[in-house]
């Protein structure tokens, strides 16, 4: 497993999600290379245009892309943000059927074309949809993976900093599970520093009640709720969380994220993709033993693996 040089960074989808992760990635310089397909050609030829005026500015990386799935010939990371998008009150779970039709005629000819890619669905319901492109690929499972609570984590840890004082990097805590409405957090690992959050004490004297966590957990797995029905979409975000994944793997950086893939045997959980705490790299996501999990988060994960197990049998070919 070595740094991916010359790397390239395959998007499918130039709408808002896959236009901010390209954006994203040229500013972070996560790929050399950057190659958005779409089949809407003035939409992905005017996103390709609008990002490549702006090079002069973001370091070496380069765009191209267009409506010919050729584009993505090669590419080291695919990732996959086309599709439905949740609509004010409907659920990541009600865009299963549709967007699982489109990954099942989409992902052989991704496979044609970029054979050796690491594969991260970013659209929803992106657990659902890692089971589903696994099973239509038959790839190893720590290839296809989705950005899962990698996005949700940071929102929790947004949250915590603010009311701590301190910044997002020095908070450590995930959420894990679904992304989407079972997900949650592990309380039991969380630390603000090197302090158990519960003995953080934040500059106004205070510290975190169990109640006041609960309600940053809520207000986190609400958090795309709220910008839905403001502005119909969630973009600026996710982009980032895709680029941050997408860096992790051409940089073989085996930073722990909570990305999510198809599970064996981890902490009681089999075939459901969820997120958990993985070591992401060039070869993927790979799921690490060792993180203590108490007996409700385990409780949690499980509900969240019938969650998304239910949603896939209702879409299983
Ligand atoms: C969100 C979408 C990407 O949570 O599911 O913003």
């Amino acid at each position: 497993m070595t740094k991916i040089e010359n790397s390239t960074l395959g998007i499918v989808g130039a709408g808002s999600v896959g236009a901010s992760l390209a954006y994203a990635a040229l500013i972070r310089g996560s790929a050399r290379h950057v190659r958005l397909f779409d089949i809407n050609a003035p939409k992905v030829t005017s996103e390709v245009l609008d990002l490549a005026h702006g090079t002069q500015f973001t370091g070496s990386s380069d765009i191209t892309g267009g409506t010919d799935i050729d584009v993505l010939t090669g590419a080291n990371v695919v990732v996959i943000t086309a599709g439905a998008k949740q609509k004010p009150g409907q659920t990541r779970l009600d865009l299963a059927a549709t967007n699982a039709a489109m990954l099942r005629s989409l992902m052989p000819q991704l496979i044609e074309r970029a054979p050796d890619a690491i594969y991260v669905l970013v659209t929803n319901p992106c657990d659902v949809l890692t089971m589903v492109a696994q099973e239509a690929t038959g790839l190893p499972a720590q290839r296809v993976l989705s950005s899962g609570t990698v996005l949700d984590t940071s929102r929790l840890r947004w949250l915590l900093a603010k009311k701590a004082g301190v910044s997002t990097s020095s908070v450590h805590a995930l959420i894990v599970g679904e992304h989407g409405d079972s997900e949650f957090p592990l309380w039991g690992s969380a630390t603000i520093g090197q302090s158990p959050i519960l003995d953080w004490v934040n500059p106004d004297g205070s510290r975190f009640s169990p109640a006041e966590l609960d309600h940053i957990a809520t207000d986190v797995r609400d958090a795309a709720y709220q910008v839905i029905r403001g502005k119909g979409a969630t973009n600026y975000a996710i982009g980032l969380s895709g680029a941050r994944i997408v860096e992790a793997i051409l940089s073989d950086e085996g930073s722990i994220l909570p990305v999510s893939t198809v599970l064996t045997d981890y902490q009681g959980v089999s075939g459901a993709a969820l997120s958990v705490p993985c070591r992401v790299g060039s070869a993927g996501a790979i799921p690490v033993a060792g993180t203590p999990w108490g007996d409700e988060e385990r409780r949690r994960l499980l509900a969240s693996a019938e969650a998304v197990t239910d949603a896939y049998g209702k879409v299983a070919v």
